[in-house]
């Protein structure tokens, strides 16, 4: 049973596998046709975290393979109205695949172990793989390939984060990240990256112009995540030197383009100059999030067939 938790899950040949899938998908979409590769199978999409991209791209890229969704939310009792295991091992019996986004990692990891249909995580406080599968789609598209590419994270070293820099390791691009103290990858987060991929080049700097000189991509996300808005002001004043706007976007190369998982606090981690500017391609990049998990269910419910 093949699970996607996060893309340390995925080998470097399987995510280009999804990489090709999606490709094929894409551009077939794009000329008009919906193949339906998964006729009468069946996606629930359990979410205890709100959700536009992640929810609809999901259920819109299900009914394009011709299957079927169910959007489960906090109402549905996961984990309060009766055990994880019970859900699990229940709603498994209904359905072929399970998307998940919850609170905590964990939550997410009990839920697989006792369901008998693969799970994918939707984003967890850790990891938001589905992400950053699109996020190196949509950087493919644009520069054709992506090894010896560089992406500059700035701003808070989260589940994003975490999961774009294992996309990069695996996939041979450098993945540089400016974050200040107290807000960067944890010791254990850059041990398990070394040890999952040896290779990986990792930059970790406290200077976003340090960060994004020879990149191809600048990145960034929220200052303050889903479930940590407590910390908001706090939070406001660490990343106030991280805000990505013109003058930052100029000290990268002329051809770089601008990356946001979206939502946006538009006048805080990023400027409304950059978010609508020629180099920002975060429509682009939400959009492929559904051409990339259409890849990702293709190539899971296919080699669990
Ligand atoms: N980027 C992303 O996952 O967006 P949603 O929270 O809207 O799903
Ligand atoms: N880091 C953000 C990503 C939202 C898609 C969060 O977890 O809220």
């Amino acid at each position: 049973m093949r699970h996607l938790f996060t893309l340390d899950d995925l080998s470097t040949a399987e995510i280009e596998r999804i990489f090709a899938i999606t490709q094929d998908l894409k551009a077939k979409f794009e000329q008009g046709v919906r193949e339906p590769l998964l006729p009468g199978r069946v996606m629930a999409l359990l979410f205890e975290k709100p959700s536009l991209r992640t929810r609809v791209s999901f259920e819109a890229g299900m009914t394009h393979l011709g299957g079927g969704s169910l959007f489960l939310g906090e109402d549905v009792g996961w984990g309060s109205r009766e055990s994880i295991a019970d859900f699990g091992r229940v709603l498994s019996e209904f359905v072929d695949v399970i998307v998940v986004r919850a609170k905590t990692h964990e939550k997410v990891l009990s839920l697989a172990e006792h369901s008998s249909c693969p799970v994918i995580n939707g984003l967890t406080d850790y990891s938001h793989p589905c992400q950053a599968l699109a996020d190196l789609y949509t950087v493919r598209e644009r520069f054709s390939s992506l090894k010896g590419l560089k992406i500059a994270y700035v701003g808070d070293a989260n589940n994003v984060a975490r999961s774009l820099a294992e996309g990069c390791g695996k996939l041979g691009l450098t993945f540089a990240c400016a974050a200040p103290k107290g807000y960067q990858f944890t010791a254990d987060d850059v041990a398990r990256f070394k040890k999952v991929t040896p290779a990986i080049d990792l930059q970790l700097t406290e200077d976003p112009k340090v960060a994004v000189r020879g990149a191809q991509a600048i990145y960034t996300d929220v200052w303050t995540s889903m479930g940590q808005e407590a910390e908001r002001e706090e939070r406001k004043k660490a990343f106030a030197a991280y805000q990505v706007n013109c003058a930052l976007m100029k000290t990268a190369p002329r051809d770089a383009i601008f990356m946001h998982c979206l939502p946006a606090n538009r006048g805080e981690e990023v400027t409304d100059e950059v978010m609508d500017s020629p180099q920002s391609v975060v429509v682009q990049q939400a959009g492929n999030r559904m051409h990339a998990q259409k890849g990702v269910l293709a190539w899971l419910l296919a080699s669990q067939a």
